[in-house]
């Protein structure tokens, strides 16, 4: 069984501990948090704390709170022996600062406070400092994903920077057509049927070979008309950005 500190009552934390209390080869022995109020859907079934002489010992002590704060709360851990790792796409191990031997255990994937993911096929990537720690992180992602790989610092990097392209940007993509459609009065829903298309086609072919579209083509016409019809100078950046991209990778010029 490994013993588990969460430390941090936000979404990451929530989904780790639904999963860990699951799971049979996993005990969550404390939450803790900042907040008695962010701590109330932990307290029902695990031990919890706000103060940081108060934390319990445990094999591994996951810190999952917002990345300007790992360092900070790395901090409150004194005096404990055990793995301590953070949960950050973005983040280097070593912000962990403190004299216990580090890790990191980075799920990819978008948590929301009110959509339940399940964890198994959610993809772990871990990392320790020491390889004699790996084995035990590995043990404890295995426990709950079936999904897990030995990612270092610096592909991690890149892997968060590929995320952001491939998750935040095209949903920041979708809620700028969704507003296109608010202002032609027209139900985003219509659209959904082609984004799940677009979404579900990288599953057989690669990105490349999917690209559709106006740039593609290199329909000089259509491309003007459209950007013509956007009025908000920062969409017709976007517009106009992406529209050179998609041509360069095609190595097609207007
Ligand atoms: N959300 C995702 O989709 C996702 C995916 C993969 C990895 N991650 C990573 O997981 C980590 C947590 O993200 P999240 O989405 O769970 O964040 P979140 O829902 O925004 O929650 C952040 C948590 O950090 C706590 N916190 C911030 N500063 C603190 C401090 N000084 N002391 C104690 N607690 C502090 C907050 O406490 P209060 O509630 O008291 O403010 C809150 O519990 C981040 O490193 C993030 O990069 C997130």
């Amino acid at each position: 069984m490994i013993k588990v500190v969460l430390l941090g009552t936000g979404r990451v934390s929530k989904h780790l501990f639904d999963a860990f209390t699951s799971s049979k080869d996993i005990e969550v022995k404390q939450v803790y948090g900042r907040s008695y109020k962010n701590l109330k859907p932990f307290s029902s079934s695990v031990k919890t704390t706000t103060q940081p002489h108060e934390i319990v010992a445990a094999d591994i002590y996951i810190i999952a709170v917002s990345d300007d704060s790992i360092s900070a709360v790395s901090q409150i851990v004194k005096n404990k022996k055990g793995l301590i790792v953070h949960t950050s796409g973005s983040t280097p191990m070593n912000a962990l600062n403190n004299s216990m031997n580090k890790g990191v255990l980075y799920p990819l994937q978008t948590f929301s406070d009110h959509r339940k993911t399940e964890l198994k096929e959610v993809p772990f990537c871990i990392e320790t400092e020491f390889s004699k720690d790996y084995d035990l992180l590995e043990q404890l992602a295995f426990s709950i994903s079936t999904k897990v790989y030995r990612i270092d610092s610096e592909q991690r990097q890149q892997l968060h920077l590929a995320a952001v392209f491939v998750n935040n940007f095209s949903n920041h993509l979708y809620y700028l057509g969704d507003t296109i459609c608010n202002k032609a009065n027209i139900s985003f829903d219509i659209l959904k049927p082609l984004i799940l298309e677009t979404a579900g086609k990288i599953e057989t072919v690669t990105p490349f070979e999917a690209q559709t579209g106006p740039a593609r083509r290199q329909d000089r016409g259509t491309i003007k008309r459209l950007e013509g019809l956007l009025s908000e100078s920062i969409q017709k950046d976007i517009f106009t950005l992406l529209t050179k991209s998609i041509e360069n990778t095609y190595d097609q010029k207007l």
